[in-house]
């Protein structure tokens, strides 16, 4: 009977071999040669780059546009080519790429700067240490470095929003200003990369217009696009007859439909592509990417919902006690369970602001009902089964009074 089973599951396991070719191509890091509907980009932040080819210092630039727009793997690109072409010209160029949302400090941004600028390996007495600097003498530095190698540095800080967010833009600040204090010989030019459009409006005004001497805004990309992508992906990620075509314009169109993201409508095509591998099947199909769409959207609300503040899990919470989810009324349950857990509440006003934060989350939704005489109410529904919350948020001990009286 062992043995059925086994000869079963690796029997199948070598048939599916025809489903996946190439593994590596439907990761997150990977980057591919050639991207399509990026032309217009590439060209624009290559042409104000190509400066560093003629001796010259490239403005500051900053890209935004929503995720899954290819504004990482573009950038990318463009730098790998020049840099091949600095170094054929012998011109001593650096391009540290940084993710502001890894490194949760600016300090922590420093050092990792100063790594991979080799200052540490290179300087003895002059190092960045992980910890113990102040960030002046951090930045000091890095820029002390830069002028003593007479290195050209463009510095990328991916997912920049996430650095001002937690009050880290006097960084900016400093590498901005830093060409004053260099001669154009040595510089440091700054890319920031954000998804967030509104990013700007948080920079203290002598970053913003610093940062901003060059924009670039990639826009989502179309249904039609996005099918293009994908098939072109395919070709490198599955053999041949493996996805047929109404499954690829099944990805294409539901990513399309949410934030036009060829990271999701790639993600779909993986998780797809897992799924029907434990099948026994020698294709994706539609009910694949149906599947996988679903377990994409569970495994998304888990992260947050377990990531999110207990005032935002009381209110989920109560979200799910209230009976006929009038705002209201699922502010008096919230409060209860503030009082039962010893916790002093929020204001209305702070509730308000996190059902929105919510909403916007795909968490839950609000309307506004109309109830005639008694006038209008804001009604709340939740979009995440009752399992999944239990689920999220069974290992916050403080909780489980309230989450162990909940049915399912
Ligand atoms: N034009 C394209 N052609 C082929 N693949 C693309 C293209 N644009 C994006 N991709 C793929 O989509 C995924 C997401 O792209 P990328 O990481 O560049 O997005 P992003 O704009 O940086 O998103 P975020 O703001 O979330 O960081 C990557 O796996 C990339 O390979
Ligand atoms: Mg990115």
């Amino acid at each position: 009977m062992e043995d059925d089973i086994l000869n079963t599951i690796f029997d199948s396991a070598i048939k599916n071999k025809n489903i996946i070719k190439n593994r590596q191509v439907l990761t997150i890091d990977y980057v591919p040669d050639k991207l399509l509907f990026r032309t217009k980009e590439t060209a624009s932040i290559a042409q104000s780059l190509s400066v560093i080819l003629k001796k010259g210092r490239p403005s500051n630039l900053l890209i935004f546009g929503k995720p899954g727009t290819g504004k990482t793997a573009v950038v990318k690109n463009v730098i790998e080519h020049l840099y091949k072409k600095a170094n054929e010209l012998d011109i001593k160029l650096r391009v540290p790429f940084i993710n502001a949302k890894n490194s949760n400090t600016p300090y922590k941004i420093l050092y990792e700067i100063a790594e991979l600028l080799d200052i540490n390996k290179e300087e003895r007495k002059m190092q960045v240490y992980f910890t113990g600097l102040s960030m002046s003498e951090a930045t000091d530095r890095i820029l002390d470095f830069i002028k003593r190698k007479s290195i050209k540095v463009v510095l990328v800080i991916d997912e920049i929003d996430s650095l001002v967010n937690r009050k880290g833009d006097d960084i900016l600040y400093n590498f901005t200003r830093a060409n004053e204090r260099i001669s154009s010989d040595q510089f440091i030019s700054l890319i920031g990369i954000s998804n967030s459009l509104t990013f700007k409006d948080k920079l203290d005004p002598r970053v913003k217009s610093s940062l901003s001497e060059e924009e670039l805004v990639f826009n989502p990309y179309t249904v039609e696009q996005l099918k293009e992508i994908l098939v072109d992906r395919c070709k490198l990620a599955f053999y041949d007859n493996a996805v047929p075509i109404g499954v690829i314009n099944l990805c294409a169109a539901i990513a399309g439909k949410e934030t036009g993201d060829a990271r999701k409508a790639i993600d779909l095509l993986r998780v797809a592509a897992e799924i029907a591998e434990r099948s026994i099947t020698m294709e994706i199909t539609e009910d694949h990417i149906r599947s996988a769409q679903q377990k994409i959207d569970s495994d998304t609300n888990f992260e947050i919902l377990s990531n999110s503040t207990l005032h935002t899990k009381l209110l989920i919470l109560s979200i799910v006690k209230a009976k006929n989810g009038s705002t209201g009324e699922i502010y008096a349950v919230y409060q209860q369970y503030c009082s039962k857990l010893e916790q002093e509440p929020l204001t209305q006003r702070r509730m308000t602001q996190i059902i929105g934060e919510l909403d916007q989350l795909g968490l839950i939704t609000t309307n506004i009902v109309n109830q005639g005489r008694y006038g209008r109410t804001q009604r709340i529904k939740l979009h995440i089964h009752i399992s999944s919350i239990k689920e999220a948020l069974k290992n916050d001990s403080l909780l489980s009074p309230i989450v162990d009286e909940i049915n399912n």
